[in-house]
């Protein structure tokens, strides 16, 4: 029992103190200053100061409590050590020097945590009942059901199939920012705004994300000859410019006003904007690049040909890759028909589909969506309950990355959740899933890339979920080498097993949400759609009993298990693919 168990590394942690934290702050400025000071770092060097930085936050609150601001500055004008070899054999030695700093991590991200706060379970009366297991009997059946018939189909080739433009205005190209969902959006409106303009697209152009670090590209991502030949009679679509324009690169409009790019497009721009704005540009100069893009074509007042292009896109064209898909396909195998009785993973490498367990019946599982990184929690301005060195460690952070920008932190907590606008942590996650009738033998995958709080912030959905899953417990390190630290590849693996499911859930709205909300929506699968303020004021009410709660958690959600709502204005294509793009059968 993790929430009891937890007292032995509360007792643990105190012993910390003192000289201790006065030997950890020398450890983390030194390792700050051996990996912040020197320049020319290569990516993976970044990611490594991220990592430091991470211990900068550790330095600062240390910092606080000991009152030796003085110290810190000069160490800024200490010249760096020379060379890796010593930061590495000082990073190797930490923790064998003080394993206490380090026992409450055992699994996933030991991010940026204040070890000597533990963080606890906050609803602990609900935990336990959950825990105790009263939940269902009999709700499991029709929890697992897939959903009715609700009566639409796709109609994506019902309209007069418009045809290829006779002669191409000229080459339209898009430079796409964001993450893997975002970027997809922008995919979709780049063919759909390469037909309004009858122009010809260049295979859009994926910026690397300052968060997600992935320079992976279109073709690194998605299947580029399934994705031409799909749209072959709608738009054409080149993989590269012809030489004579191999001038338009990236670097190209990173250094000057350049004529053809178009750098003003407006947030939901209608289609007569680029009639007006970029169609002259593509018949003066035969190319026009679209910088940024992200967010740039309207959802409302488009010609149902071009609203239907885009989920054609989006549902149609685009694929992954062999490789993730094999991927994929083999984890959703394994969650299926888990080793159990039979043999274990062992290493039959993505041979999938014909395992000899297949007489097996098939189990079904849950994909829960889990993003609770430290831009996210920062950027909610929530208390999270980590205590008062993760509240300073995320105000740092909102300060550093988004001045006074972030317009939640004038709320308080309490506020803020009663509106919904906090991410529900995983222990909150967990008890909404119990509430709604999984017990412990569900089969959970998570999708997550990095949890803030590590496993200390996992352990009480494990509890609830002991059969808890992720990409590195279903599949071996030599299958992951080919997405291994590639934040775009990695969640396309979890994009694809979330779209093979039983049931998907996530605990934020965000892009990875509404992308597979959408999508699922799309081939009718079941999906749960936490009701954010609901929850919020469930989980305000300390005196809530078990009972109680499960009440009211089942009648908030029984509209919200992926039954089709129509689009309204506004509202994202992607999202809410009814009724532009289905049609009643
Ligand atoms: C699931 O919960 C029940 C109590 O409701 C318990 O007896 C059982 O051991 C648990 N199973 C697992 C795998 O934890
Ligand atoms: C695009 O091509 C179609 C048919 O070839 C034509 O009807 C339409 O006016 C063209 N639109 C533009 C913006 O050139
Ligand atoms: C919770 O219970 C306590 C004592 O029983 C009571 O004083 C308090 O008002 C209750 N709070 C709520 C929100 O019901």
């Amino acid at each position: 029992m993790g929430p009891f168990r937890k007292k032995d590394t509360v007792f643990h942690n105190q012993s910390c103190t003192g000289v201790h934290l006065l030997i950890r702050f020398c450890l983390c400025l030194f390792v700050r200053v051996v990996f912040t000071i020197d320049a020319n770092q290569s990516q993976q060097r970044r990611k490594q100061i991220e990592e430091s930085g991470q211990y900068g936050d550790l330095c600062f609150s240390a910092l606080r409590r000991k009152n030796i601001m003085r110290f810190h500055y000069q160490s800024h004008y200490h010249q760096p050590l020379k060379g890796e070899a010593i930061a590495g054999l000082f990073l190797l030695l930490f923790p064998v020097l003080l394993p206490c700093l380090f026992t409450p991590f055992t699994y996933a991200s030991p991010s940026t945590f204040s070890e000597w706060n533990v963080i606890k379970p906050r609803h602990l009366s609900l935990l336990r009942s959950a825990l105790e297991g009263k939940s269902s009997n009999g709700e499991q059946s029709d929890l697992w059901t897939p959903l009715a018939d609700q009566g639409w189909r796709l109609c994506l080739e019902s309209v007069n199939t418009p045809s290829l433009p006779q002669n191409s205005e000229g080459y339209l190209q898009v430079f796409l920012d964001g993450g893997l969902n975002q970027q997809r959006m922008g995919i979709c409106d780049a063919v759909a705004v390469a037909k309004i303009l009858n122009a010809t697209l260049v295979i859009p152009y994926l910026e690397v994300n300052p968060v997600w670090q992935d320079s992976s590209s279109f073709m690194d991502i998605y299947d580029v000859d399934h994705f031409i030949n799909v749209l072959k009679d709608d738009v054409s679509i080149v993989k590269e410019l012809p030489d004579e324009f191999s001038w338009s690169t990236r670097e190209y409009y990173a250094t000057a006003i350049r004529a053809t790019r178009i750098k003003r497009a407006p947030v939901h721009a209608s289609a007569n904007w680029y009639l007006e704005n970029v169609l002259p540009v593509l018949q003066s100069y035969g190319i026009a690049a679209i910088s940024p893009f992200s967010h740039r074509l309207s959802f409302d007042n488009l010609p149902s040909e071009i609203q239907q292009l885009r989920c054609k896109v989006n549902f149609k064209a685009l694929v992954f890759v062999p490789h993730i898909r094999a991927l994929g396909d083999a984890i959703v195998h394994r969650l299926r028909y888990p080793p159990g009785e039979t043999e274990a993973l062992s290493s039959d490498y993505l041979r999938v589909t014909t395992g000899q367990n297949d007489k097996q019946r098939p189990q079904k599982f849950v994909v829960l969506h889990l993003r609770f990184d430290k831009d996210m929690a920062a950027h909610s301005a929530c208390d999270f309950g980590g205590g008062k060195a993760e509240k300073l460690a995320l105000a740092k952070y909102r300060q550093t990355i988004w001045g006074g920008r972030v317009l939640n932190s004038q709320f308080t907590d309490e506020e803020l959740r009663s509106q919904g606008r906090c991410p529900l942590t995983p222990e909150e996650i967990g008890l909404l899933l119990a509430a709604l009738g999984f017990d412990n033998s569900t089969r959970l995958y998570l999708a997550s890339h990095k949890v803030y709080g590590g496993e200390a912030r996992i352990s009480t959905l494990r509890e609830l979920f002991p059969l808890m899953e992720n990409k590195k417990s279903l599949a071996s390190s030599e299958e992951r080498a080919r997405i291994k630290g590639k934040a775009s590849l990695l969640a396309a693996v979890d994009y694809y097993v979330g779209m093979h499911s039983d049931i998907f859930v996530s605990a934020s709205p965000g892009n990875m949400h509404n992308a597979l909300v959408g999508h699922r929506t799309f081939e009718n699968m079941k999906t749960i759609r936490p009701n954010m303020a609901l929850l919020g004021q469930l989980f305000l009410n300390k005196n809530i009993t078990w009972l109680e709660f499960r009440q009211a958690v089942a009648e908030g959600h029984q509209n919200r298990q992926g039954q089709l709502k129509l689009r309204k204005p506004k509202q994202s294509i992607y999202t809410y693919p009814a009724p532009d793009c289905m049609c009643r059968a």
